[in-house]
């Protein structure tokens, strides 16, 4: 079969990246250009701020992707795109972008959803095996979803209020950890203890989620303790935290692996950079002997290689073909 080059465009958060994806698997290039610094200065993502650096980036990431890989856009057969969930100014600008270039070029524009981008990223450097359990872990989902066979989704459950990232974030911020929250969180944990008691997330037999409570009790417990004039150890605190999070998503791992048999788990989205997150987990994989998979770094935060990854079997399939009405969903499942 003739191989299929696809230019994938991601712009949903704060991370302008594109690249060139060769049947789905190999990057032939990869640009991921990061504002975390400019947000940093405000202590999280300002939505207009990224839309504009989106908007003055894209063109000269384009750019330098084609002068490194020497790739003559001629070529592709197809222009892909992150066009849900996410910010809507970012998506925007992503879309009219891809929507440029599948004009003058005359090539299919698919539209692709961000979270099967992060599942898809498993299958950049391993295989996708199904049926297979994806764990997806972001700033705005905790879902567990099945899947059959590619695009073959069976969502089991999700979270009933907040993510869990969202969760590392707030904390983070109740707990003056500067921004990227996330990250931050699990650096001052590694030197911590777990020896706060903090609000246990519903312990019940479903595969749903919740983070409210968990994050409430954090923020109670510091408000209450700066009123007493009580010292805080944010090691401890970010270590009890992250115990409780991470306790979670392991639970609900060990219970659909207890029930069904399935060939991977796979970890998808932001929050699967975290290594407390992965080394728990694996100890759930090993204990049914499943094998677990987690993508290289790169591939775990936003990046357009994963969009390609998952555009691939779209563009074999004929599904989600766009036309230039494609139009930005802040809110969707991994899913829908
Ligand atoms: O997938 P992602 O880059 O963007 C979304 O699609 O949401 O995920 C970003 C989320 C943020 O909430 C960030 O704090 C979290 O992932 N995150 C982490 C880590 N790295 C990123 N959370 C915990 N530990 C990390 N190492
Ligand atoms: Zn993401």
């Amino acid at each position: 079969m003739k191989d299929v080059y696809i230019l994938a465009v991601e712009t949903s958060c704060d991370e302008t990246s594109l690249a060139i994806v060769k049947n789905g698997k190999e990057v032939i290039g990869l640009e991921v250009y990061t504002q975390m610094d400019t947000h940093a200065l405000y202590g999280g993502v300002v939505p207009e701020i990224a839309s504009r650096m989106h908007t003055e980036a894209i063109t000269l990431v384009l750019e330098s992707l084609l002068n490194k890989t020497k790739f003559d856009l001629k070529n592709i057969d197809a222009i892909a795109v992150t066009y849900a969930p996410g910010l809507m100014g970012g998506l925007l600008v992503g879309i009219e972008f891809a929507k440029t270039l599948s004009f003058i070029y005359k090539k299919p524009l698919i539209k692709v959803n961000h979270m099967v981008g992060h599942i898809y990223a498993n299958n950049i450097e391993d295989n996708l095996e199904f049926p297979l359990l994806a764990m997806v872990v972001s700033g705005g989902h905790t879902e567990l979803v099945e899947m059959t066979g590619d695009y073959k989704f069976k969502l089991l459950g999700s979270t009933l209020d907040d993510a869990i990232g969202e969760a590392y974030d707030k904390v983070a911020r109740v707990m003056n950890v500067p921004y990227p929250g996330g990250p931050n969180v699990e650096k001052l944990a590694k030197d911590g203890n777990v020896c706060y008691e903090l609000g246990k997330p519903v312990n019940d037999d479903s595969f749903n989620f919740s983070y409210s409570g968990l994050k409430s009790s954090v923020i109670n417990l510091v408000h209450n303790m700066n009123q007493r004039n009580e010292e805080i150890n944010i090691n401890d605190l970010a270590a009890s935290f992250q115990y409780y999070a991470v306790d979670e998503i392991t639970r609900k791992i060990d219970l659909a692996l207890s029930k069904n048999e399935y060939k991977m788990v796979v970890l998808a989205g932001g929050v699967s950079a975290n290594m407390y997150l992965r080394e728990e987990v694996k100890k759930v994989t090993d204990k049914y002997n499943v094998r677990l998979c987690v993508p290289r770094m790169l591939y775990c935060t936003d990046n357009a290689a994963m969009i390609g990854a998952a555009a691939y079997p779209l563009f074999i399939q004929g599904k989600n073909i766009a036309d230039f009405s494609l139009n930005a969903k802040s809110h969707i499942s991994t899913v829908e």
